[in-house]
């Protein structure tokens, strides 16, 4: 979703915009656009581009790009289409003031009428410009400065927004402010430049020393001045500086040709890195610091309630089968989006597990935000540390698979997965719930999960094979049972978010009560048959699509020669335990999809409509 960067002190500004936005790009937007304060000329140049931010440097090429102040934007259109016009950064009317956005002012229509009122003219369609004019009229009305009218526009705009404001008549100073939507500062040299962008990406080669604002907070950044924080009432609030040390390498494409294939390959380190130093095979243990610390309110909790978005939405499905099966605690999976509007029956007593990769999603932070007020503990289980969501929670675990930048979300699936697996072993480790040999048995395969999944990937080619027999096909159904149900969810979820191929997960016993009507011999049907107890039921559910004509991907377990005989293909995985199949079953349904959308031409790591950090209800 939309991205800002804005950067001020003694370097030249433009080059370290342009590669911050490269950096966003992943969040998904647009049209770009960027504001520079010429010092010579004492000029605000503005450049636009509806498209990519090569689309941005290319309108700005031959054009003046000194200063040594900017902000920069992608946008992902809510209000007006993504042309050049309700790009960002907006202007104020008299061209002094300039303003990027992240979020939506839920009020602008109310706000825009009033400044029509008193004279204002706008040229966009966008919520972004009423902001910008209405810093405008207050600061002249009132006489004040770029701080206070922005401080005091925020008092009347409702919504989410992050923003970084420039005024020509206060070169040095950019002006920042959150609420419900990231805001990073990064300090650099002497204390006396600025970074600041919605994610510490574009920041973390410059300075390992970020303040993540709060909601209701203002920056005021000023070169070669120490950074001031204030509220919205005018205090001063004490900026807390964190050390962020991003692996920049994880932000580059390692030798593949796009994120995701890079990130379908890192899986199996990463999950190293998730397990690392909590998973104690040699002491037969696992160990989770939230765990320990928060035991009693675990183990006494009256039930678990999810809350997530879309693939994390997949992985609460298994947390929950999990931590049923192993702690026999009851446990609710919600839609944040839903759950947030739902006036739930939650409270004091019960812990709400939030799930996001970004740690950014709104509707999840919403979630959360309402549990908290009605007394319920917040247990996080979040990838970007630092990020909105692991930082409203009570408790909680990373997952620590690096920055995901593909906007279809894989390794941090996996590491969602491995997280909750860890939580229901110690949990029930705990309570006694689970035996000491079961215990053990699934720690030691656990610690085998990483290799096996290497083993999974050795299969690219051949799934890339079948990827180009399929790319024409115009709608799939994803078929599983168990802890593989989901998996059928994450599959079809995965193909049509890159591929645009319409795809249903279903589990697979539901197939005849609806489904089975849609299938013939264009209707490729995944199955997910591994060994687990109702496997053979699996494979009856095969028949009947087998009997119907439709064609049969399956993925079965290394060695099964029975599928293989029935149906059109297959993809081995190695034997695991039932509990831990899903790691290895989503992984040749992520290449599946990832080949098909190549096979198809498509942009892979930015597909249309889609965001990568989603910060807009
Ligand atoms: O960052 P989050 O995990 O909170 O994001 C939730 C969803 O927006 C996300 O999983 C989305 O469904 C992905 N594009 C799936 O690939």
């Amino acid at each position: 979703m939309c991205g800002i960067v804005g950067y001020t002190g003694c370097r030249e500004a433009y080059p370290i915009l342009i590669k911050g936005l490269h950096r966003l790009e992943y969040r998904g937007y647009d049209s770009a656009g960027t504001a520079l304060f010429s010092e010579n000329y004492g000029n605000l140049n503005i450049f636009k581009a509806s498209g990519k931010v090569s689309d941005l440097e290319k309108a700005a090429e031959g054009h003046d790009r000194s200063g040594s102040m900017g902000i920069a934007h992608t946008r992902w259109a809510t209000h007006g289409s993504p042309n050049v016009a309700n790009a960002h950064p907006h202007v104020s009317q008299s061209g002094d003031i300039t303003l990027v956005h992240n979020g939506i002012i839920e009020n602008y229509a109310v706000l825009r009428d009033q400044l029509k009122a008193k004279g204002f003219t706008f040229k966009s369609q966008t919520d972004t410009e009423v902001l910008v004019q209405l810093i405008e009229f207050i600061r002249t009305t009132q006489e004040t400065d770029i701080v206070n009218a922005v401080r005091l526009a925020l008092t009347k705009a409702i919504g989410a927004y992050a923003i970084v404001v420039m005024d020509k008549r206060t070169p040095d100073v950019l002006v920042a402010a959150r609420n419900a939507s990231p805001m990073v500062i990064g300090i650099g040299e002497n204390d006396s430049e600025f970074f600041i962008a919605s994610d510490a990406s574009p920041i973390a080669e410059y300075t390992n020393r970020m303040v993540y604002l709060n909601d209701g907070e203002v920056a005021v950044c000023v070169k070669g001045s120490p950074l001031k924080v204030l509220n919205l009432e005018n205090d001063s609030v004490e900026a807390k500086v964190k050390k962020v040390n991003l692996d920049l390498n994880m932000l580059d494409k390692g030798g593949f040709p796009h994120f995701m294939l890079k990130e379908i390959f890192d899986q199996p380190n990463v999950l190293k890195d998730c397990l690392r130093g909590r998973l104690l095979p040699e002491h037969q243990r696992v160990i989770l610091s939230a765990v320990t610390e928060h035991r009693e309110e675990l183990l006494n909790a009256k039930r678990f309630i999810v809350v997530s978005c879309g693939t994390s939405w997949h992985a609460g499905l298994i947390g929950k089968q999990l931590i049923e099966d192993f702690c026999q605690i009851p446990v609710e999976v919600a839609y944040a989006s839903e759950f947030r509007y739902a006036n739930p029956v939650v409270g004091p007593g019960d812990i709400v597990i939030a799930i996001s990769q970004s740690g950014e999603t709104a509707d999840t932070l919403a979630a959360i935000n309402l549990a908290k007020a009605k007394g319920a503990m917040i247990f996080g289980i979040v990838n970007a540390v630092g990020s909105s969501i692991a930082r409203h929670t009570d408790t909680g675990t990373y997952i620590h698979v690096g920055p995901e930048i593909g906007v279809a979300s894989t390794k941090a699936f996996t590491g969602q997965v491995t997280v909750l697996i860890m939580l229901a072993l110690a949990l029930a480790h705990e309570k006694k719930s689970i035996s000491t040999a079961s215990y053990q048995e699934v720690l030691a395969e656990l610690a085998l999960i990483p290799e096996k999944i290497e083993k999974v990937l050795e299969q690219n080619d051949k799934i890339k094979t079948l990827a180009s027999r399929y790319a024409e096909c115009r709608n799939f159904l994803y078929l599983g049972r168990g802890v593989n149900y989901p998996v059928a969810l994450e599959g079809a979820l995965k193909l049509k978010e890159i591929s645009y191929i319409h795809a249903e997960g279903y589990p697979a016993a539901e197939m005849k009560h609806g489904p089975i009507a849609l299938v013939d011999e264009d209707m490729p049907v995944v199955f997910i048959a591994t060994h687990h107890q109702l496997y053979e039921k699996v494979v009856s559910n095969m028949q009947e699509v087998i009997a119907r004509k439709g064609k049969i991907l399956a993925i079965v377990t290394e060695g099964d020669e029975l599928v293989k005989k029935m149906v059109d293909e297959v993809i081995e995985v190695p034997q695991t335990l039932n509990c831990l199949a899903p790691l290895l079953t989503v992984i040749p349904l992520q290449i599946l999809a990832y080949h098909i959308a190549v096979a198809k031409g498509l942009n892979v790591d930015m597909p249309r409509n889609l965001a990568k950090s989603v910060t807009v209800e």
